[in-house]
C-alpha cells in the first residue's frame, strides 16, 4: 500500500471553454478518486493547472489580436471558474506561464532540459520542416494538416503530431499534401535545428516498465503503449522555433530564438505546481521531492484518451532520462465524449456547437442546475473503455428517474415521515428485524464494494452500485410500509425509520466521491456535522436529533437543455 497518493488531472490548453468532454475525461474520475481517497484518510494531493504555452495559444492570440499572455490568462481564470462550479478541488491549480508559477516552472524546466542534454539523450539535428511561406513562419506540428501517413489508415485531415482516427504518431514530413492551418497555403519544406529526445533508448525500460501493469491498468491503455513500442519509437523533437515558451537552455547559438516543445514543459507542470503547493504549505519548494521522489508515494494521471502516447511513453522517458523522480504509478486514460444532439454523435467543438450550448460548463452553471446532476450523468456514462456520447434528453431523463425519482425520492420520503411523526429524532431501533439488519449490511457491503471499485478506477461501475442500493432503499421503505405500522405497531414503525435514517447515512457517504453537494446535505438531514466525511458509516445513536429535510435534487423539464 503507497503512503500518499498525488493525482494529476492533464493540464488543459488555456485558449478555449471547458466542456463535458473534458471533465468525463480527466477531472472529475480524478476528484472523485480523490474525495474517496481523503474519506479513506489517506494522504493526498490533487495537481492541476492550465497548459499556457506552446503553439495553439499563440495561434489563438493571432486569431484574437491579444497577446499570448492575455489569452491564456483569460482562459485560465475561467477554466478555474468551471472546475470550482463543478466542484472539481485541486489542491493547487497553476499555469505554466501565469503569474506566480511562470518563473519556478520555467527554472525547473530548463533544468529537466539540461540534465537530459548533460547526459546526452539529444541528438542535435539538422532537420526538414515544414514552412509556411504567406504567414512566413515554420510550421508547428499542430498546424500542418494533411492526410494520415500509415497505410493502415489514410485519414484525411490528420496533424502534423497525431491521427486522431487511428490514434497514431504522425510525421509530419511524411503526411501526404500538407498544408498550412493557419494561412491554407501549401507546405514547403525547410531546414532548422532541433534537439531530439532519443525515445528508441527507453524502448527496453519502457516496455519492461509497462508489462508489469498488466493486470492493473486498463488493457487499451497497456495495449497501446506496448503497441507502439513494438513498431519502434521514433526520436521527437524536443524543441520548436516559436516565440512564446520556454527558451532552450543551451549555451549555442543554434539555441537563439528557440523555446521548449509545450509537451516537454508542460507534464513537468505537474512537479513545478506541486513545488509551489509545498512552497505555501511548507514554506520550502524542495517540499515537492517527498511527493515525487519517495517511492512510496503513488503519483496517477487522469488524461483524455488523446494524452496516452505522451503520458505512457515521452513523459516515463523523460522522466528515466532526467534519474531524479519515480515514474507513475499510473495513467488512467477515458476516451472521448461526443454529443449528441437530436441526430449522430459528434465532436464538441469551438466552431460547430452553439456558444450557449450547456455542453460548455460555463453555460451549464448559468442554467442554475448545479453541480451535482452533471457530475451524476458525466460518470454514469464515463467513457472508461469506449467512447460515449452526452444527450440532453438522456441527462434529464436519467436526473428525473434516477436522482429524483430513486435517490431522492428514498432520502425525502425517509426524514420527512420522522420529522414529521418521529419528533425530528432517530427513532428507537429496539424491534429492529433480521430485514432491517439485513438492509444495513447491505450498505456496509456497497460501502466496500464502492471503495474497491473506486481503487480499480471503476468510477462507473461503482455508481451504479450505489444506484442499486439507493432502489433497494425504495424496495425496503415499501415493504415494511411505515405508514401502517405507525398506527398499528410503533415498535416496528420506529424500528424502520430509524434503519431508514442509517440506510440515508450510507447513502450520504457512498455519494461524497460522486455528489458532494448532496452529499452533504444528506449529512445534515441525519444530523451528521460538517466534519470531513469518513469513509465509515457509524450508527446514529437513538434520540439524536436530525437536520431539517431538504429537497435533494431539482426535478428538470424536458426542454431545459434546449
Ligand atoms: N494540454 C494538453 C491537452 O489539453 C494536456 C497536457 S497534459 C500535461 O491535451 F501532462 F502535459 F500536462
Ligand atoms: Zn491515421
Amino acid at each position: 500500500m503507497p503512503k500518499r497518493y498525488l493525482v494529476t488531472a492533464g493540464l488543459p490548453y488555456s485558449n478555449g471553454r471547458l466542456h463535458v468532454g473534458h471533465i468525463a475525461g480527466a477531472y472529475l474520475p480524478a476528484d472523485t478518486y480523490v474525495r474517496y481517497l481523503r474519506a479513506r484518510g489517506e494522504e493526498v494531493r490533487y495537481i492541476c493547472g492550465s497548459d499556457d504555452n506552446g503553439v495553439a495559444i499563440e495561434i489563438s492570440a493571432m486569431k484574437a489580436g491579444a497577446t499570448p499572455q492575455e489569452i491564456s490568462t483569460r482562459f485560465h481564470q475561467l477554466q478555474k471558474a468551471a472546475f470550482a462550479g463543478l466542484r472539481i478541488e485541486f489542491d493547487v491549480y497553476g499555469g505554466t506561464h501565469q503569474p506566480g508559477f511562470q518563473e519556478l516552472h520555467e527554472r525547473i524546466s530548463q533544468e529537466f532540459f539540461r540534465r537530459i542534454h548533460e547526459k546526452g539523450y539529444f541528438t542535435k539535428r539538422r532537420t526538414k520542416q515544414l514552412y509556411d511561406p504567406q504567414a512566413n513562419r515554420f510550421l508547428p506540428d499542430r498546424y500542418v494538416r494533411g492526410t494520415c501517413h500509415y497505410a493502415s489508415c489514410g485519414a484525411p485531415g490528420a496533424t502534423g503530431d497525431q491521427c486522431d482516427q487511428c490514434g497514431q504518431m504522425i510525421d509530419p514530413l511524411l503526411l501526404v499534401n500538407p498544408v498550412s492551418a493557419i494561412t491554407g497555403a501549401a507546405a514547403e519544406v525547410r531546414e532548422t535545428t532541433h534537439w531530439h529526445l532519443r525515445l528508441n533508448d527507453f524502448e527496453q525500460p519502457l516496455r519492461a516498465w509497462l508489462e508489469q501493469k498488466q493486470g492493473q491498468w486498463r488493457p487499451n491503455v497497456l495495449n497501446f503503449a506496448l503497441g507502439q513500442i513494438k513498431q519502434g519509437l521514433p526520436e521527437r523533437s524536443m524543441t520548436r522555433d516559436i516565440a512564446w515558451g520556454i527558451p532552450v537552455p543551451l549555451d549555442d547559438p543554434d539555441a537563439k530564438g528557440k523555446v521548449l516543445f509545450v509537451w516537454f514543459d508542460a507534464p513537468i507542470g505537474y512537479i513545478s505546481f506541486t513545488a509551489k503547493l509545498c512552497a505555501a504549505q511548507e514554506n520550502d519548494w524542495r517540499g515537492y521531492e517527498k511527493w515525487w521522489c519517495d517511492p512510496d508515494t503513488a503519483i496517477v494521471h487522469f488524461i483524455g484518451e488523446d494524452n496516452t502516447v505522451f503520458h505512457t511513453l515521452i513523459w516515463p522517458a523523460m522522466l528515466m532520462a532526467d534519474e531524479r523522480h519515480q515514474l507513475p504509478s499510473a495513467v488512467v486514460a477515458n476516451n472521448f465524449v461526443n454529443i449528441r444532439l437530436g441526430g449522430d454523435a459528434e465532436k464538441v467543438s469551438k466552431s460547430q456547437t452553439a456558444e450557449d450550448s450547456p455542453v460548455w460548463i460555463e453555460e451549464y452553471l448559468n442554467k442554475g442546475f448545479g453541480p451535482d446532476a452533471l457530475r451524476y450523468y458525466l460518470t454514469a456514462i464515463a467513457p472508461e473503455t469506449a467512447r460515449t456520447a452526452f444527450d440532453p434528453q438522456d441527462f434529464v431523463q436519467r436526473n428525473n428517474g434516477e436522482l429524483v425519482a430513486a435517490l431522492g425520492n428514498f432520502v425525502n420520503r425517509s426524514l420527512t415521515f420522522a420529522q414529521r411523526y418521529c419528533d425530528g429524532k432517530v427513532p428507537d431501533v429496539a424491534a429492529q428485524t433480521d430485514v432491517d439488519r439485513a438492509h444495513l449490511a447491505r450498505g456496509e457491503e456497497t460501502l466496500a464494494k464502492v471503495g474497491a471499485l473506486i481503487e480499480g478506477h471503476r468510477f462507473r461501475a461503482a455508481l451504479e452500485e450505489l444506484m442499486g442500493y439507493a432502489r433497494a432503499c425504495n424496495e425496503y421503505f415499501s415493504a415494511r410500509e411505515p405508514w401502517r405500522t405507525r398506527k398499528d405497531d410503533s415498535a416496528d414503525c420506529a424500528a424502520t425509520i430509524a434503519t431508514c435514517v442509517q440506510a440515508v447515512h450510507y447513502l450520504a457517504v457512498l455519494s461524497w466521491p460522486f455528489m458532494p453537494g448532496a452529499a452533504r446535505k444528506m449529512l445534515q438531514m441525519v444530523g451528521v456535522a460538517d466534519a470531513p466525511v469518513q469513509w465509515e458509516v457509524p450508527a446514529l445513536e437513538s434520540g439524536r436529533p436530525l437536520g431539517e429535510p431538504e429537497i435533494l435534487f431539482q426535478k428538470l423539464e424536458a426542454d431545459c437543455m434546449d
